[in-house]
């Protein structure tokens, strides 16, 4: 949770405005893709709920240069750090929707690439399999990576093209 800093408290909560939120958890190698090579028993992370509140977009923070998105994504990715003990850092998960055009460039930036669309296999009937995405893509960032080294965004800039279309 990222709080305005320099802002006074507020009347009804006694906190600081709410710039935004950022949600972590724990990620098994199996919710991870089999296509970026991780070891069967390797844990990670994830990132789940990710957002600023409307007064933040296209903001900046009072240091006069972090955007709310990337303190939120490098406060997480330093967070899970920590939970994994201070060591290595895990490899994290998350997905996002190919028509998001804010946090595509924000999880390219924290060293995310873009693995495509998973496609899952369901029992739909007796015997009956459907093949099917869940139409997000599914973003992974190798594990040993800094929580706070940045880049300047690559696949983020490049048209993202549809899911596949399944009869
Ligand atoms: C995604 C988000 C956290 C990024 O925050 P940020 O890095 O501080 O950047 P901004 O909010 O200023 O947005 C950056 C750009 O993305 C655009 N953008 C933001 N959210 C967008 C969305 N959902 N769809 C399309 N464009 C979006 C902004 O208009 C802005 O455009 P610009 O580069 O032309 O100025 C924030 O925009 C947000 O909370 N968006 C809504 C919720 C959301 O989409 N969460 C992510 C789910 S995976």
């Amino acid at each position: 949770m990222l709080l305005e800093k320099d802002a006074p408290r507020l009347e009804h909560t006694g906190e600081r405005p709410l710039v935004g939120v950022c949600t972590t958890g724990s990620a098994m190698a199996e919710q991870a893709y089999r296509t970026v090579g991780i070891k069967e028993v390797e844990r990670g992370a994830a990132i789940g709920v990710l957002g600023t509140d409307l007064v933040y977009r296209k903001h900046v923070l009072s240091d006069g240069k972090t955007r709310p998105g990337v303190a939120l994504v490098t406060g997480a990715l330093t967070l899970i750090e920590q939970m994994f003990g201070g060591g290595a850092m895990p490899f994290v998960r998350t997905n996002v929707r190919p028509n998001n055009e804010g946090s595509k460039p924000l999880f390219d930036e924290h060293q995310f690439e873009n693995t495509g669309y998973p496609e899952s296999k369901m029992e739909i009937g007796p015997g009956v399999m459907k093949v099917a995405s869940s139409g997000q893509l599914a973003l992974f960032r190798p594990a040993g990576l800094s929580p706070t080294q940045l880049r300047a965004p690559g696949w983020s800039t490049r048209a993202t093209p549809p899911p596949r279309r399944r009869p």
